[in-house]
């Protein structure tokens, strides 16, 4: 996730930006830059790469003399790592420099709008058009200018900014991305994160959505977005380097799961307009869409899950066939891959060595493929012939939960287009379902925010199980293949997942005495076939936990506990069920003591088959 960091004061800006970027390392990045006044001019020092290339460049910041400037490191999300896409961004005549953190939503129209108005682009971001129109509407009133940029820009933002002729000031402004402001003995800083700063200071503002900062020397003005001054109380920050880094968070996993309302709205909203789902990126025509046969899905681990989600979906809305294959075995099955197929590698790292083999594998048999990838410019999105980003930010605890939640917002936002082009859903039943996707977000937010506590309880119950099966139906199912997979891997208690109607043909025989059994009911239609496999398990001696639908009370008469989710389309339930096991599985591993970000055996990125 990209990180910001400004400093105006009595000292060197440069030295004291790379120490706080270095701060920010742990949130993941690809490149680094810094923009600083001298005095006359916005000097620029950007590039791909560890801070570390950034630092030799600028001699340590010593190359770059002033005390005024702000830094930045980049998780690529328009357009692949690069110097030139690094932040900060600068206006042609180099008298405006910008750093961004967030999605610039409807940046293609303004890019398009100021192409025509003859302005010229150096980078494939979003962030430029930021820049951009600060230069247009700049006529030497910043707060005005900043101002009315706002009014422009949908999607989530930080911005720091400089201009060249006000040496004396810095500012920003936020809106959906965090920001705060520190202030110390020598300087006034802003930052994305507290931990840029907790070496110069614990002294902090919180910036709210639509209020902007201007910092000079010896001042901190606040401002809402109708340039009215605004008072804002200073806070101490308490924590301690290491807890800051995590956001105060205990584990990555956590913080990760916590940040999925913003992860899952990040991928959906820029790809509705107008009441629609508009997916540039996808580069296929209607009829394309229409002449499609049969759709493959390659993907490992949780990916596969959501392929194996995708694939329930996409059938039942677009009547398109779908073939769900793990990587590992698509690349040497040798499978049928005819015209009119699409082959979808989802992959977070986009470097997972099967998958990568299989998108070979699928463009060397001359079909089309999409990767549906988190890392941009990694090799799958570099091979793969279009690309749908998903954009949940680096996640760095081994175990998957926002990637997988975004991963799985793709799929629906993919189902819902090809079922709408096809034809294969009414506009009314379109509508609907696309009401009850913007909510997914809120949704998310709400179990994290009234479940938590619940959740530790209920996992205080688990943590001495020894095995553990999760059964559903339909998409339940392939959310129990998750639910099961994030407690084997992070709690390393035996856990396997299976069709509930599939039980009795073999795997009932292991329940016995305590076995806990995690039983998914979100397709209503199917509620009572899986309640009469919850009771045949029960009179075993399984502890069954229900999670289920707001009001489906019959779930808890035949379970030990029972956790309901808000309601929302049939076909979106797995990623309001999934948020519940995600905290089962992290609240039982950390009751075991378990190292959760870093599971034994198991690595982030799996490059090796
Ligand atoms: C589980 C998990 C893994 C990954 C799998 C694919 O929590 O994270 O199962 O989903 O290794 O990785 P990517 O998505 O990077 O291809």
């Amino acid at each position: 996730m990209c990180g910001i960091v400004g400093y105006i004061g009595k000292e060197q800006a440069a030295p004291l930006l790379l120490e706080g970027l270095s701060k920010l390392e742990y949130r993941g990045y690809d490149s680094a830059g810094l923009a600083i006044h001298n005095g006359t001019d916005v000097e620029i020092s950007k590039c791909k790469g560890r801070l570390k290339v950034l630092s030799d460049l600028t001699e340590g910041g010593a190359a770059m003399q002033g005390s005024l400037g702000i830094g930045h490191t980049r998780w690529a999300t328009h357009g692949a790592p690069s110097d030139t896409n690094s932040h900060p961004h600068i206006n042609a005549n180099s008298s405006i420099a910008v750093v961004h953190n967030g999605i610039i939503e409807n940046y293609l129209k303004i890019k398009n709008r100021l192409l025509e108005k003859g302005y010229e682009f150096q980078s494939q971001t979003d962030t430029e058009v930021v820049v951009q129109l600060l230069d247009s509407y700049y006529k030497g009133d910043a707060l005005a200018a900043i101002a009315k940029v706002m009014t422009k820009l949908d999607g989530s933002y930080a911005l720091g900014i400089v201009f060249k002729d006000r040496p004396e000031e810095l500012f920003a402004v936020r809106k959906d991305s965090p920001l705060i402001v520190g202030v110390s003995e020598t300087g006034k800083f802003i930052a994305s994160d507290v931990p840029a700063i907790l070496k110069q200071t614990r002294d902090v503002y919180y910036l709210e959505n639509g209020e902007i900062v201007r910092l000079t020397r010896n001042e901190v003005n606040f401002y809402n977005s109708d340039l009215e001054p605004i008072e804002k109380e200073m806070k101490t920050v308490q924590w301690d380097i290491s807890a800051a880094e995590k956001g105060g968070y205990k584990h990555f996993m956590l913080k990760e799961i916590h940040e999925q309302p913003k992860a899952v709205r990040d991928t959906i909203n820029p790809r509705i307009r107008n009441n629609d789902i508009v997916i540039d990126e996808l580069n296929m025509s209607e009829e394309d869409i229409k002449n499609l046969k049969k759709i493959f899905i390659v993907a490992c681990g949780s990916a596969y899950h959501v392929g194996m989600t995708g694939k329930y979906v996409i059938e039942d809305l677009a009547r398109i066939p779908v073939e769900v294959d793990m990587a590992s075995e698509f690349r040497y099955r040798n499978p049928i891959l005819e015209e009119g197929t699409l082959t979808i590698i989802i992959s977070q790292s986009g470097e997972t060595a099967d998958s990568l083999a299989a998108l070979r594998e699928a463009k060397e048999k001359g079909v089309k493929v999409l990767g549906i990838i988190n890392v941009v410019g990694s090799s799958i999105a570099r091979e793969a012939d279009n690309v749908m980003y998903t954009w949940a930010g680096p996640e760095i605890a081994v175990a998957t939960t926002k990637a997988y939640s975004t991963q799985l917002a793709a799929m629906y936002l993919l189902a819902m287009h090809f079922a709408k082009v096809r034809g294969t859903i009414s506009g009314e039943q379109f509508d609907h379902m696309l009401q009850d996707l913007r909510r997914i977000p809120d949704q998310i937010q709400s179990i994290l925010d009234n479940g938590v506590s619940k959740l530790q309880y209920i996992a205080s119950h688990y943590v001495a199980v020894k095995d553990s099966f999760f059964i559903g139906r339909g998409v339940d199912y392939t959310t129990a293949l998750e639910g099961s997979l994030k407690l084997k891997e992070i709690s390393y208690i035996h856990s396997e997942a299976f069709p509930a109607g599939e039980l009795k043909h073999g795997p009932i025989a292991l329940i016995e005495e305590g076995t806990l059994v995690a039983a998914l009911l979100t397709q209503e239609d199917l509620y009572k076939k899986t309640i009469s496999n919850m009771v045949e398990v029960q009179s075993r001696g399984a502890r069954v936990l229900a999670i289920t639908n707001e009001g489906n009370e019959e779930a808890a008469k035949v379970s030990e506990m029972a956790i309901y989710i808000p309601n929302t389309d049939k076909h979106f339930t797995t990623s309001l069920s999934v948020i519940p096991l995600q905290l089962l599985s992290y609240y039982v591993a950390v009751g075991k003591g378990f190292d959760v970000d870093k599971p034994r055996n198991l690595a982030k990125s799996v490059t090796v088959e």
